[in-house]
């Protein structure tokens, strides 16, 4: 091997010259993409059901076939893609077509429920700034899902020729457009520094074999860069025809590109306070409540359900010698069917002497209907020894104490 040759880094952006849709070959190489990835991709809005909201925005759609599926079949209300390049975006009917690099699109009050950009960011030097646009542009609780390239496997390839290209490629994608093959390999750092909730990564890492949509891709893009992987000192121009060679051969067996995607959900500051007003806006629980249990032990007691989800309740046990007012700690959720689940855990002493007498477990089950409500209390006791006991089942009225919060 020659000794490495000097490296020139351009400021050459992805599809100008390297992956230019006007060559005659991209259409090819981005519809190998799409055939390999796509079942991936849309596994995974399937699965999470995110395709499913209404406004869709994807960047650097290629072809635009992930697009052309949220559309028809993912349930999008409106589906809008933002590229660089659009020639290639034909099949798009009923999809908005903004074509414009990512890095300088003002999309002004625009506000997207899901948004999508697979094997794009990978390309760009300012990634996180462009994430920094397209979460800016994400309605609260919507969804964003990146998905990128990462090589990790041809390190350890058994086909010298195979490391060797795929090492010169690397280097001739950073140095000319800013490729960074290894970023994906961050994931989900970017969702979580953001304040994301249910962050979650997923990999898929197709065999590569000779004469497949991923071996078509590769030859492809390789065939692009036939002249300059050489240059790098990394590969030699004989090692490079060989991987063009193996690329055709059905015998050929390897591994090459895994598609790591990360997905999250933004924030949405509004969630509690849905949560808490009840689906029908009239079955409000947070607030402050006398509530009777005739059947327990002492059949008068205080809550309150604040708006984050704590419940509190204290039993005044008026002129009882033997327990101290007892206080308990707990949650409080609603079901979709409009009920509220109450779970409270209460600490029990004996007021003569303060001694631990033991503990009770509460779960709640109620319906609110303006300020009263009524439901059920499952009890369980446990002594000092932590020995338990069934308490049984009680019936509950509240009423509303003082204004609403
Ligand atoms: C590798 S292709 C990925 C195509 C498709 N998302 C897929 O995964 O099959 C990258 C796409 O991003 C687009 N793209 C690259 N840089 C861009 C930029 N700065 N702004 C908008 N689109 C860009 C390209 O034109 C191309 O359509």
């Amino acid at each position: 091997m020659k000794s490495r040759m000097t490296r020139s880094v351009t400021d050459e952006l992805y599809g100008q010259l390297i992956f230019s849709q006007a060559s005659a070959g991209e259409r090819h190489r981005l519809a190998a993409l799409a055939d390999v990835f796509d079942p991936v991709t849309i596994e995974q809005l399937s699965r999470l059901n995110i395709a499913r909201s209404a406004r869709c925005l994807e960047i650097g759609p290629g072809l635009g076939t992930l697009s052309r599926w949220m559309l028809d079949e993912g349930g999008a209300v409106s589906v809008t893609v933002l590229d660089r390049d659009t020639r290639l975006l034909t099949d798009l009917q009923g999809v908005e077509v903004i074509q414009a690099d990512i890095r300088q699109y003002e999309f002004g009050a625009a506000q997207y429920d899901l948004i999508v950009a697979r094997n794009v960011l990978v390309h760009l030097r300012d990634r996180e700034a462009v994430i920094d646009v397209l979460v800016k542009h994400l309605a609260p609780g919507g969804w964003l899902l990146i998905g990128d390239l990462a090589d990790f496997v041809t390190v350890d390839t058994p086909h010298t020729f195979w490391r060797a290209s795929t090492a010169a490629l690397w280097q001739v994608l950073r140095d000319r457009i800013g490729t960074e093959v290894q970023w994906a390999r961050e994931f989900p750092t970017p969702l979580l520094n953001r304040g994301f909730e249910q962050v979650d990564v997923d990999i898929n890492l197709p065999a590569l074999r000779g004469g497949s949509a991923l071996a078509r891709f590769w030859q492809l893009t390789y065939g692009q860069l036939l002249e300059d992987l050489p240059h790098t000192g990394l590969v030699r121009r004989e090692q490079v025809l060989e991987a063009l060679a193996a690329l055709r051969d059905p015998d050929f067996w390897d591994l090459s590109l895994g598609l790591l995607t990360m997905w999250g959900r933004k924030p949405d500051p509004q969630d509690g306070i849905r949560r808490y007003r009840g689906t029908t806006g009239r079955k409000v629980l947070q607030g402050s409540w006398r509530v009777h249990a005739p059947d327990a032990p002492f059949p008068w007691h205080v809550c309150a359900f604040h708006p984050g989800g704590v419940a509190m309740q204290a039993n005044p046990q008026v002129a009882d010698s033997e327990f101290i007012d007892s206080v308990s700690l707990g949650h409080w959720q609603e079901t979709r069917d409009g009920h509220f689940l109450v779970y409270l855990n209460e600490i029990q002493c004996a007021r003569a002497d303060g001694r631990y007498v033991g503990s009770v477990e509460i779960s709640m089950d109620i319906e609110v209907e303006q300020s009263r409500f009524s439901g059920t209390a499952t009890t369980t006791y446990r002594d000092a020894n932590g020995d338990s006991r069934t308490g049984g089942v009680t019936a509950l009225t509240g009423f509303k104490v003082g204004t609403e919060w």
